[in-house]
């Protein structure tokens, strides 16, 4: 037998329920906010993932499934920023229209060890604003996650921000972290001994209890940014306050992709894990668009996990949630060769309507039939025998009082659209 690959899913009926009402919420949110869909490939160029995620980045350095054509180098997406800065350039979105408000959902893949929020292939809600470097749109962008996490009734989350500062504030940290560290390599845990020679702004956010000390004890919380970085971070941080989102300022947030600059954000949650515990994360990057080809203009976005986001409100319901299907389904039983020919006429009548229907093709017993309608938790089951054609009528049952009518078959259409007009959505 085969089996799905490690660390991937299938979303069944019955959990993908979940997963579509989180997507139809999202695409109202991301509307009332102005952004469109956007929907790039799943696969790009390999070099667009090294050059704007960065070379020593843990993506680039061991997570990418990578597909070789001859000369040809090709990636599947581990995230969506950097393919939709390439589709921004490479469709003269920056000529066309200057700034952009997007939105996307799909499948992102990276080569982890899976474990419970981890996964090779998870998905992504995400945005991204293109073309502006006012702070105002950091407000926004971290109020509509604020916002989102609301519609989807997930609480208990922090979201934690930290400003990176623009490139040179960058060199800046990274300087003095240089300094600051390099008589105390010893005391740092093994990956933190590799990150000070690759990528030493990730020592600051290293789970290590004695990485963390020393951190901690490094006081480099604002000393790195310039005038306009700080001004920049303090008009976001009073906006935010005075919407009323609340957020955490972490001077250990540096985030694991070299595009960021300026604003970075990580909404935590409680219930995933120390591990894995950001449900969606997003910042600045300023010098991405350029460093691409395009102007030099700034961006900004963030993504969640959908798959993190389910378990953040598996944890508040207490329960998975298995929806059943249903809801007004008609199921036809047509017993008989006759009326089963007849049945597929009303189906087909039904359904160009747009009334839900479906029925038994596998010539079950009509109660074995009866049984599957429960099963499907069809609203009404329409019976279909010798006698009912006859008399041009059929048998139809209301599955949630029991109660059973006559109704005549050219007004069986006009029968459900009543009956579901009367109650409203089921
Ligand atoms: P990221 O932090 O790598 O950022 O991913 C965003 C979110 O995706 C994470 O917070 C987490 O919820 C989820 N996630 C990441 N990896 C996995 C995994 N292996 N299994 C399950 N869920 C996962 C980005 O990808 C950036 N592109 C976000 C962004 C958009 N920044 C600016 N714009």
């Amino acid at each position: 037998m085969f089996k799905r690959v490690p660390g991937t899913k299938d979303i069944l009926p019955g959990e993908v329920e979940a997963w579509q009402k989180l997507e139809t919420l999202s695409r109202n949110i991301f509307s009332t906010h102005n952004y469109r869909e956007i929907r790039p490939p799943l696969i790009e160029d390999a070099s667009l993932f090294n050059r704007s995620l960065g070379e020593s980045t843990e993506i680039v350095q061991k997570q990418m499934f990578l597909i070789k054509k001859e000369e040809d180098v090709y990636a599947l997406r581990p995230e969506g920023t950097a393919s939709i800065v390439r589709a921004y350039i490479e469709n003269n979105l920056d000529k066309t229209h200057g700034f952009v408000k997007l939105f996307y959902m799909g499948p992102m893949f990276r080569m982890e060890r899976p474990q419970k929020g981890r996964l090779r292939q998870f998905h992504h809600i995400g945005c991204e604003a293109l073309g502006s470097v006012e702070p105002d749109l950091d407000i926004e962008m971290i109020s509509l996650a604020d916002s989102l996490l609301k519609a989807y009734a997930i609480g208990g989350y922090t979201i934690v921000i930290n400003s990176l500062g623009c490139a040179e504030d960058k060199l800046a940290l990274n300087r003095m972290l240089q300094e600051k560290l390099s008589s105390r390599t010893g005391e740092l845990c093994e990956d933190c001994k590799v990150r000070f020679q690759r990528n030493i702004l990730r020592i600051l956010d290293c789970k290590h209890e004695q990485c963390r000390a020393i951190v901690n004890s490094l006081d480099i919380r604002d000393k790195y940014l310039c005038e306009a970085c700080k001004a920049h971070f303090t008009y976001v941080r009073e906006g935010l306050d005075l919407l009323g989102v609340a957020c955490e300022v972490s001077p250990h947030l540096v985030r694991g992709l070299d595009y960021y600059t300026r604003t970075v954000f990580e909404i935590k949650h409680g219930q995933l894990g120390p591990q894995q515990d950001a449900l969606g994360a997003g910042g600045r990057y300023d010098t991405l668009v350029k460093q691409l080809g395009g102007p030099d203009t700034g961006a900004i976005g963030f993504a969640f996990g959908v798959e993190r986001l389910l378990l953040a409100a598996q944890a508040a319901d207490g329960a998975e949630s298995r929806q059943p299907a249903g809801g007004n389904l008609v199921y036809l039983i047509a017993l008989g060769a006759v009326a089963r020919k007849q049945g597929m006429n009303i189906l087909a009548n039904l359904r160009s309507s747009g009334i839900a229907a479906d029925t038994d093709y596998e010539a079950k017993s009509l109660k074995a039939a009866m049984r599957k309608a429960n099963d499907l938790n069809a609203r009404w089951v329409v019976l279909l025998g010798d006698n009912e054609l006859q008399e041009k009528v059929a048998a139809v049952k209301d599955m949630r009082n029991s109660t059973q009518e006559k109704v005549n078959l050219s007004g069986l259409s006009g029968y459900f659209k009543g009956k579901i007009n009367e109650a409203g959505t089921v």
